[in-house]
């Protein structure tokens, strides 16, 4: 079985979070994001995955090359400019020859992948929809399923007034190879805008795949940070970290006059210094130094950050190779590579 992983297009950068790193490589627990993905599909037996990028593959080939370290075989299709999610998959047709799964590639969920190829198989359908429900389908591609759940109707971000069910478009599907037919060569296209709704407007066998297994898109600073807290406190079945557990990588260092409550992570070649108090959840990434007396709370950073004596930090991200300053006071703020924290 294979699965296309969909990493490009406009939307691909964790704005204002970061101006030059992929979504896909955005560190989750010290890992890329898409290295849990992979790990995922393996999981459900998928090993033959392609990744569709329209947009810097350089940072994502030289991490991963083919994946065989992580037990996938990993291939990459290249887009000169972004073709939309369906151009993409189309980009992608010569190594498609049976049915085949396709990801949205900034989602992070459990959703049962066996069952829902057991569910697509019985119902003979020719596109399987995971639908999962959130508060506000507004952000989302609204999906009506009937009794049979079969999809009545598809609409991509719906107005208000259009929304009639809360259950929406998960961005994982199963698709028969057949679909590629209707997708132009070299064009720009969009499933949930042009495939879907044209699929069911002809009336083919296009099937929801309803579920409550846990589900984030992950597009935001604010769901990254939710994420993050989520998978600390054992909320994804993938993650089997503890809500008091404190995992210190042996090449850092901890001043014993430091505090950490958990759930905290940290990384290889950090210094924690007298004084500090880490309270999670909180990620630490490689080669950090927290300066004495710095409080950091709810936050996640990334590699090389230097926290300043007496900086408190709460609810925030701090991406790569950041200083922030002595005795500064920041909340709520993602910061990015290019900005320099200033004192608060
Ligand atoms: N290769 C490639 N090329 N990938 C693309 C392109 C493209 O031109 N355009 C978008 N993508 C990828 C994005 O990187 C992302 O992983 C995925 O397709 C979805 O794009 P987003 O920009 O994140 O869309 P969204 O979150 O607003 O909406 C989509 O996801 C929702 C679920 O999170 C839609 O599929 C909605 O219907 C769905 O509910
Ligand atoms: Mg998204």
């Amino acid at each position: 079985m294979k699965a296309i992983i969909l990493v490009g297009g406009e939307g691909t950068r964790l704005r204002p979070l970061t101006y030059s790193t992929v979504k896909a490589m955005v560190p989750v627990l010290n890992k890329p994001f898409i290295e849990h993905v992979i790990r995922y599909l393996n999981k459900h037996d998928i090993h033959d995955i392609v990744l569709a990028m329209g947009y810097k593959p350089d940072s994502i080939m030289g991490y991963f090359g083919d994946a065989h370290g992580l037990g996938a075989r990993l291939v990459y299709s290249m887009e000169e400019s972004p073709l939309g999610t369906a151009g993409a998959v189309k980009n992608a047709e010569k190594h498609i020859d049976d049915t085949f799964f396709v990801l949205n590639g900034d989602i992070f969920t459990d959703i049962d992948l066996t069952d829902m190829l057991k569910f697509h198989r019985q119902k003979k359908s020719k596109l399987t929809i995971a639908l999962t429900p959130v508060d506000d389908p507004t952000h989302f591609g609204v999906v009506e399923t009937d009794a049979d759940h079969r999809i009545i109707r598809f609409v991509e971000k719906p107005s208000k007034e259009e929304v009639t069910t809360n259950r929406i478009n998960a961005g994982v599907y199963i698709l028969e190879p057949e679909i590629l037919q209707r997708i132009p060569q070299a064009t720009f296209c969009m499933f949930e805008r042009q495939v879907f709704p044209a699929l069911v407007a002809e009336d083919e066998p296009a099937f929801g795949y309803h579920t409550d297994a846990y589900w984030i898109d992950t597009g935001t600073p604010a769901k990254y940070l939710q994420l993050t807290r989520d998978l600390m406190y054992g909320k994804s079945c993938h993650i089997t970290f503890q809500s008091h557990c404190i995992e210190v990588h042996p090449r850092s260092t901890i001043h014993p006059g430091a505090k950490l409550n958990g759930p905290v992570l940290i990384d290889k070649d950090c210094d924690i210094g007298k004084g500090v108090h880490l309270k999670g959840p909180a990620v630490i990434g490689p080669g950090c130094t927290l300066e004495d007396g710095s409080i950091i709370e709810n936050c996640i950073l990334w590699h090389n950050v230097k926290v300043g004596r007496g900086a408190i930090l709460r609810d925030c991200i701090v991406a790569g190779d950041n200083h922030i300053e002595d005795n500064s006071r920041i909340e709520g703020t993602a910061i990015n590579n290019k900005a320099m924290a200033k004192k608060g």
